[in-house]
């Protein structure tokens, strides 16, 4: 791991010179439109950098971008793996190790998920306060590299509690609808049956969706502060379950995302 590590960062760096990227940013579904914010430098394709993953929804879209945004130095990820594509979980989560060794301080997450609470609507924000992890497997499973991180990494708060506040701030002063809930990971690529739905809210899950725990176990690993929001693009109440319409799906998120852009850029610019 540490030499393929150190491969992959001695590429980059001899691409982006002395660019020191401060925040790292996961580009998942609702927060493609902040690439648009970014006063872009460097743009490098996965498929070029040694040892990253390519991603077998997007061959040839998945990119590294650097650059500025409202003044603070970023690299956002454009293109996310799952792990219902076929990866490990270690090659999901290698590029958050990239980030991290190339000097992120901070980690911001989006992704889409389905509401399990009665009281959050489709088409609302929720900023993950913690998360339940479903998924079958730790990407720190394995031999543990002290030089990493520890063995028996600390979840006691993965996301940063005066970010989840700062965002909930800035949400209320632009008048979006932004709640706190926890995160349930699945393995998908399946949606949830109406019974697992009503499973999910029994334990305590506000939405669930089928990635960013890697990342934030990876990131907390590192001892990398993590924010994360979620869109949620459906509702998974099992007493009036909807089919799955991946269309609408899209379609929801694309409304939210310059909601999500805005408390995403004021918070970073934030820092
Ligand atoms: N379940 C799992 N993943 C999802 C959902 C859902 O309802 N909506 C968006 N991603």
């Amino acid at each position: 791991m540490l030499q393929a590590l150190k491969e992959s960062v001695e590429y980059l760096k001899k691409k982006i010179g002395n660019f020191e990227p401060e925040v790292g940013i996961v580009l998942g579904t609702g927060l493609g439109g902040l690439v648009k914010e970014i006063a872009i430098e460097h743009s490098i394709m996965y498929s070029s950098i040694p040892n990253f993953p390519i991603s077998t929804l997007e061959f040839h879209s998945g990119k590294l971008i650097f650059g500025t945004l409202k003044g603070k130095k970023v690299v956002a990820m454009q293109g996310r793996l799952h792990y219902y594509e076929g990866y490990s979980m270690q090659q999901i989560t290698f590029p958050i190790r990239v980030l991290k060794a190339l000097g992120i301080k901070h980690l911001f997450v989006s992704n889409a998920a389905g509401s399990l609470n009665a009281e959050f609507k489709k088409g609302d924000l929720m900023i993950i306060s913690d998360h339940i992890n479903l998924q079958p497997e730790s990407p720190l499973r394995g031999l543990n590299d002290s030089e990493l991180g520890p063995r028996f990494p600390d979840m006691s708060q993965p996301y940063q509690k005066s970010l989840i506040e700062a965002g909930l701030q800035i949400a209320k002063s632009e008048n979006i609808t932004c709640h706190k809930g926890i995160y349930v990971a699945v393995t998908g690529p399946n949606l949830e049956t109406k019974a697992e739905y009503k499973y999910l809210r029994i334990i305590g899950g506000d939405a669930v969706g089928m990635s960013t725990v890697p990342e934030v176990i990876v990131a907390n690993h590192m001892g990398l502060p993590v924010f994360a929001i979620s869109v949620l693009t459906d509702e998974g109440f099992p007493e009036d379950l909807q089919p799955f319409n991946l269309e609408e799906i899209l379609a929801t998120a694309a409304i939210a995302e310059p909601k999500m852009t805005s408390i995403l850029s004021q918070l970073i610019s934030s820092l």
